[in-house]
């Protein structure tokens, strides 16, 4: 097994970015974890194109995309165009979930879906095979620093045995109050990547702390 840690920019400080990130590229860190909120979907607004280009000129880590946005078809390429290694786009917020899948493939990308708490992971029996990831999430999105939710460990299990059954190659990442209390638990579970938000950035030593977390199995 080889744990993957991917740390959220929206847990970091906006206005030095460009240090940020530098942190995250001098880490132990598989990615880079970029939220993005539309105020529509979500409750809230992060970030948008100009704040990816912005990252993704200093990033020497893929960039891993979570759109929490209506209507992602519009933005796929764009997100693709600004650096986006791989974009994840919401179950809920796509009714032609196979299309979307199917354009972010071809506009070479990984391509993921991602689940709110509520949605069974039973919905992603035929699609499976076709994505390269899952975001389980694990607090409710819009924001960071929420508690986590403990159904969590189920997903990932009832997920696991998906994978397996139908041979598919998705990654399971784990979204929303990851902490050391519960990443060891999370990766026995099946779960290949973990994102950290503000377990990471408000920690003492966030580069440490990236290594703690992916060296905890
Ligand atoms: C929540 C976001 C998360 C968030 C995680 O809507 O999708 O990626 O940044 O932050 P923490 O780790 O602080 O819960
Ligand atoms: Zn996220």
């Amino acid at each position: 097994m080889n744990p993957l840690i991917a740390p959220s920019v929206l847990a970091a400080d906006f206005a030095n970015l460009q240090k940020e990130v530098e942190m995250i590229n001098g880490s132990a860190a598989d990615y880079i974890h970029v939220d993005i909120m539309d105020g529509v979907f979500v409750p809230n607004i992060s970030m948008g194109l100009p704040v990816v280009e912005a990252i993704k000129r200093y990033a020497t880590k893929p960039l891993d995309v979570h759109l929490m946005i209506v209507n992602p078809d519009h933005y796929l390429a764009a997100f693709q165009r600004a650096g986006a290694a791989q974009i994840t786009v919401h179950s809920e917020a796509c009714p032609h979930l196979h299309r979307t899948i199917q354009s972010i493939k071809e506009l070479g990308c990984k391509a993921g879906v991602a689940v709110n708490p509520h949605t069974p992971v039973s919905l992603l029996e035929d699609i499976i095979r076709e994505v390269d990831l899952v975001i389980l999430m694990s607090v409710n999105p819009g924001f960071g620093g929420q508690k986590f939710i403990d159904n969590t460990y189920k997903k990932v299990h009832r997920l696991t045995k998906l994978i397996v059954e139908t041979g598919s190659h998705a990654k399971i990442e784990i979204d929303g109050g990851v902490s050391m209390e519960n990443a060891k638990k999370l990766f026995d579970a099946g779960a290949n990547i973990l994102v950290a938000g503000n377990f990471v950035f408000s920690s003492k030593n966030p580069q440490e702390t990236i290594k703690k977390l992916k060296n905890i199995v």
